[in-house]
């Protein structure tokens, strides 16, 4: 018997969750609490009637993503659409880090819905390549951050991209045109600042303390003088909207928080949530961890692997008790991957039913994802392999957009 009076607590049970751009982690045994996240962060939660505002402004149905509470959350949604309604003009800005050589399904969010809103908005869009991020923060040489970005962009432009509306440009080689905007942001925000918001130490490398204002200066349409031509008397009128999985939040609160001063309106931005970890709900897929990711380069039997042995299950342990109590959903990873990968509402609805009450079997719901994700897979190498050299070059030249 323990000797703990009610007033003691040892430290694990009082450790909050943390989400940084570097690091996913729930509180001990338990999963990401959205809620609080939004609370913390000071986003807003879209609520049904942004959605229905959304449907009625696109003229289409909302995507399973928006439907599902996968992207949940926003920053000034409602005045980016009554801006586009307005018939104002804006941008979508979305990035990558080239932590790996593939990208894995997690960043099939942030990109698939990105791609969305490209085609029922009709908007350039423009795509940040921070491998100079990768290489302060990883132990990577220069070179491997430049091979792994071009190993990204040619997945990225595999997912659908219009090659009229799409400027994809690596931080190694934009820097010049950033940097202008780098510096005014630069001096709009102090070490404290940074600090707080970033909760680096004095003992990291001072890369990481100057890094923040390059992902933030691609925000402002006057980064791209290419796209935005300065002769243009509403540049400054010019808005932008980021969707990013929430870990990318704090980058934009530093960025709103100086857009004004310097002259720019705020981003808006819509957030989604985390493609958990194959071991679960505690922390997200990421790609510099090969155990909890699946690769869109994975083989089947890759696939097939990590899903059976590895992707957490909140079915019965043994076929006799999940017969009896069926499958805790809220825990389990299969079923969590489904409802972002599968998107015919009655089937995700039929498999919910009948595994949470014991008719269907652990084994086969997974069946159900390997084969799902082998399909995606299967579609997105074939995509890829069309991606010559030439058109990842002319995705990333320095040119004119058609919108
Ligand atoms: P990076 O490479 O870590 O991730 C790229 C995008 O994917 C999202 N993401 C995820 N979404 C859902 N589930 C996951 N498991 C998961 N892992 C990653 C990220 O939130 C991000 O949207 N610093 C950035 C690159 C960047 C950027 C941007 C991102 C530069 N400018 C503007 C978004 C918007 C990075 O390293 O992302
Ligand atoms: N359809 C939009 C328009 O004509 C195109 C657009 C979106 C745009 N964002 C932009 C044009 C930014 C210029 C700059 O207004």
């Amino acid at each position: 018997m323990t000797e703990t009076t009610p007033t003691e607590t040892t430290p694990t049970e009082t450790k909050e969750q943390v989400i940084t751009p570097w690091e996913v982690e729930a509180a001990p045994g338990g999963s990401v609490d959205y809620m609080k996240l939004v609370d913390q962060f000071g986003s807003t939660v879209i609520s049904e009637e942004l959605i229905a505002r959304f449907e009625r402004v696109t003229g289409k149905k909302a995507h399973h993503f928006l439907r599902r509470g996968i992207f949940f959350s926003h920053r000034d949604l409602k005045e980016l659409l009554d801006h586009h309604e307005a018939g104002k003009k804006w941008f979508l800005y979305t990035g990558r880090g080239p932590s790996s050589g593939s990208l894995h399904f997690g960043h099939l969010l942030p990109f698939t819905f990105t791609k969305y809103l490209q085609d029922a908005f009709n908007v350039p869009l423009v795509i940040q390549m921070t491998n100079d991020e990768k290489f302060l923060w990883k132990d990577m040489t220069l070179e491997e951050s430049i091979k792994y970005t071009h190993n990204n962009v040619k997945d990225i432009i595999a997912l659908g991209f219009d090659i009229q509306k799409t400027f994809i440009f690596s931080n190694l080689e934009y820097i010049q045109y950033l940097y202008p905007n780098v510096l005014k942001i630069a001096r709009c925000v102090n070490l404290n600042q940074i600090q707080n918001i970033f909760g680096f130490k004095e003992s990291d490398v001072i890369g990481k303390f100057t890094f923040p204002p390059v992902q933030a200066a691609p925000c402002f349409p006057d980064s791209f003088p290419h796209i935005f031509s300065s002769d243009d008397p509403e540049i400054k009128n010019i808005r932008c909207l980021i969707p990013c999985a929430i870990d990318q939040d704090p980058y934009f609160r530093m960025t709103r928080d100086i857009a004004h001063r310097i002259g720019h309106q705020k981003p808006a931005l819509i957030h989604s949530k985390f493609f958990p970890a194959l071991q679960g709900h505690n922390t997200k897929m990421s790609a510099s961890d090969v155990n909890s990711a699946v690769y869109l380069s994975d083989t089947p039997d890759q696939v097939k692997d990590k899903i059976k042995k590895h992707a957490f299950s909140g079915g019965g342990a043994t076929k006799e008790e999940q017969e009896k109590n069926g499958a805790n959903l809220s825990v389990d990873i299969t079923y969590e991957y489904l409802t972002f990968l599968l998107e015919d509402d009655e089937q995700l609805k039929d498999i919910a039913e009948k595994y949470s009450t014991g008719i269907m079997m652990t084994g086969e719901i997974k069946q159900i994802l390997i084969d799902l994700m082998n399909k995606v897979i299967a579609r997105h190498k074939e995509a890829r392999s069309k991606i010559t050299d030439e058109v990842l070059s002319s995705f990333m030249s320095i040119r004119k957009l058609n919108f």
